[in-house]
């Protein structure tokens, strides 16, 4: 079972920052979970709420952002430090030469919707070489759509926070690799008709060893937590 960092390592560091990324590399992650959406310039950035108010120092729609305006906020403000929003660019760079794997939620409604996203960040994804690592996810099963329609060789996942009948079901219609749910909604049963048809599951946000535990338990491919120094060895460690 992969332990990815949720929004980078956002028990450690501003969520969704580069030092949240960089406490998840120190934690020895598999992978990281962050959430991306587009400046009002259509820079693809990293910010999971579509408003900028409780994770910066700043007011607003993050779409009604230019980048620069963007980078003029503090995003370090519930740790007291400073921080910047990355860009996807940015955070693909930080990465680079080191396998992990990539869980890009895609942020989109139908009340906010950032049209071109999917397409800025394949392209990205592909240009950094991480494509064959990434899966894009999303509440808006649209996005899984558009990938699947749009980009056959990239990998799509369905997030969800209810109890569908039969998911993998659902997944084997319309395409998709993978199912991403709550970890509420998890049994061996649903993670055993998954894997019976090919489809992966990976689970959010598994903060507790109870949790972890029953997620192993269960057999699921990754968890997603805020705090992989829980469940991860340090990475000098893990390579001794
Ligand atoms: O992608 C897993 C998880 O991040 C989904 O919920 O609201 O934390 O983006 P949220
Ligand atoms: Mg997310």
């Amino acid at each position: 079972m992969k332990v990815l960092g949720h929004r980078g390592a956002a028990g450690s560091a501003p969520e969704n920052t580069l030092p949240a990324f960089e406490k998840g590399l120190e934690y020895g992650v598999d992978g990281f979970e962050f959430d991306v959406q587009l400046s009002r310039d259509g820079e693809v950035v990293i910010c999971h709420d579509e408003r900028v108010d409780r994770t910066s120092d700043g007011v607003g729609w993050l779409k009604d952002f230019t980048l620069k305006e963007l980078k003029a906020l503090n995003f370090g403000v519930r740790f007291g430090r400073r921080a910047e929003i990355p860009r996807l660019s940015e955070l693909l760079g930080l990465l680079e030469g080191k396998d992990l794997l990539l869980n890009v939620e895609v942020k989109s409604s139908p009340l906010v919707e950032y049209p071109g996203i999917v397409d800025k960040v394949v392209e990205l994804l592909a240009k950094y070489r991480v494509l064959p690592r990434s899966v894009l996810s999303s509440f808006d099963h649209r996005v899984a759509a558009e990938v699947i329609r749009k980009y056959p060789q990239a990998a799509t996942g369905l997030l969800y926070a209810s109890g569908p009948l039969r998911p993998w079901l659902y997944a084997e219609k319309i395409g998709a690799g993978h199912l991403h749910p709550h970890f509420a909604f998890v049994d061996p049963e649903l993670v055993q008709e998954s894997h019976a048809r090919g489809i992966g599951v990976n689970v959010w946000t598994v903060d507790e060893p109870w949790v972890m535990e029953k997620m192993a338990a269960a057999g699921v491919d990754c968890v997603i937590t805020n705090y992989p120094e829980r469940f991860k060895l340090p990475a000098a460690v893990n390579h001794a």
